[in-house]
């Protein structure tokens, strides 16, 4: 799949953003090692700390339904309302990054920045995370 596309289905997740605190809405599309898209939204909470972030419902719903591998995610970020604009790369917080070290290959996995389905940015997770700790530290 190219990441325009995936792009394209990480805004298709931002739609189901469920952000009456921030109103910054976040959508996420996980692509697994055979090429299944799975959707993720920030989901938050009036306590704040249950909130979860775009990436993490991805990468939870992911998991919870049997895949393991994965070869990218595309993020796309704005606050509600600017629809049709002001989309601004929006970097992965540090415990989605840690994460996605747990799944993922810090060398190879790649982590899709975009402000549109042209413009977006390829990182791969060990420039995000560098130095990482994970299990194979243990
Ligand atoms: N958020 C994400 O979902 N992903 C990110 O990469 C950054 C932040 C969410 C968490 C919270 O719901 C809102 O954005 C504001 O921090």
């Amino acid at each position: 799949m190219e990441y325009k596309d995936l792009v394209e289905e990480a805004f298709k997740a931002r739609e189901f953003a469920y952000t009456p605190y921030s109103n910054f809405n976040v959508g996420a599309a996980l692509l697994t090692a055979d090429d299944h898209v799975i959707h993720g939204c920030n989901i938050e909470s009036a306590s704040q700390t249950p909130s979860c972030c775009a990436e993490r419902t991805a990468f939870f719903k992911g998991v919870s339904s049997g895949h393991k591998d994965f070869k990218a995610i595309a993020i796309v970020a704005a606050p509600k309302g600017t629809e049709d604009a002001n989309f601004d790369y929006c970097a992965p917080c540090g415990v989605c990054r840690q994460i996605m070290a747990e799944f993922c290959e810090l060398d190879t996995f790649d982590v899709v920045l975009a402000k549109s389905v042209e413009e977006f940015r390829v990182y791969k997770l060990t420039e995000l995370l560098p130095l990482a700790f994970t299990g194979k530290d243990i």
